[in-house]
């Protein structure tokens, strides 16, 4: 869908533009169901779970969103079958060799959140090189979970403060919330105010852990496939009912 389709489907909706979350995450879920439905390999699925990724990153831009963070493959995702994690893996190398053409013209800042030693090397100096690009870059910023799990950034996280504590460059005593912040993949990004979770799975998987304490939750049964524009102005629409009062009473 293009630039023209994008923008009817928010003016068609009651999108507020002026209460636009920062900052929206999506469990990219049900690739494998929708290409089982259709009698295809669940490889296909993710095939086609790649290009809606694409679409909706093109649309969060469009919006004004500032920041989205999607899940693509966590620390357990290994242990599904070879040729599924080669898909995935191979689906990451082609958005990132194209990242690497167009992000300075699209003015589209990519990151990867995970632990990057896992995966190949060659992969790994992708990652490198969008890193060294997006720093040339302001603008909108795509977070992909890669080899990514929510107590594994929160264990990595204590054991490097532990370590500037004994380096004598930290404090425990003195931590604060936003210090510890510091530590993690997402250092310096707002915490997301929306988490969007489709295909009828109603869990967090271990996805931003931390960064979730006072994020509103958007469960649909669309399968990630089949998600598009308009889903996502009803996750938004429906976010923006919501009183948040982060722990205070209403006014
Ligand atoms: C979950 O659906 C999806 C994944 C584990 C992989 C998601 C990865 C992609 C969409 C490709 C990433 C590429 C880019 C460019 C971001 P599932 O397979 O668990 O679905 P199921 O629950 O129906 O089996």
């Amino acid at each position: 869908m293009g630039l023209f389709d994008s923008k009817k489907s928010h003016q068609a909706g009651q999108v507020d533009m002026s209460r636009l979350p920062r900052h929206i995450a999506i469990i990219m879920d049900g690739n494998g169901r929708w290409a089982k439905q259709r009698g295809l390999p669940r490889t296909a699925g993710h095939k086609v779970g790649a290009e809606v990724f694409r679409k909706i990153a093109t649309y969060c831009k469009e919006l004004g969103v500032e920041y989205l963070t999607v899940y693509a493959f966590s620390t357990e995702n290994w242990k599904r079958p070879a040729d599924e994690v080669s898909t995935i893996m191979g689906l990451l190398k082609q958005y990132m060799l194209e990242a690497i053409e167009s992000m300075e013209r699209d003015q589209i800042r990519l990151k990867f959140f995970g632990d990057m030693s896992a995966i190949s090397p060659e992969l790994q100096e992708m990652v490198e090189r969008t890193n060294a690009i997006s720093r040339e870059i302001d603008g909108f910023q795509a977070n992909i979970c890669l080899n990514y799990g929510g107590r594994d950034e929160l264990l990595r996280a204590a054991r490097a403060f532990a370590a500037d504590c004994v380096a004598g460059e930290r404090s425990a005593d003195a931590l604060t919330e936003a210090e510890f912040g510091e530590y993690l993949f997402s250092a310096g990004i707002p915490d997301p105010e929306l988490i969007i979770r489709p295909s009828g799975e109603v869990r967090l998987s271990n996805f931003l852990l931390w960064q979730c304490a006072y994020s509103e939750f958007y469960f649909c049964d669309t399968l990630w496939p089949d998600f598009n524009e308009r889903t996502l102005d009803e996750a938004i629409i429906d976010y923006q009912k919501r009183d948040r009062r982060f722990g205070g009473v209403k006014k």
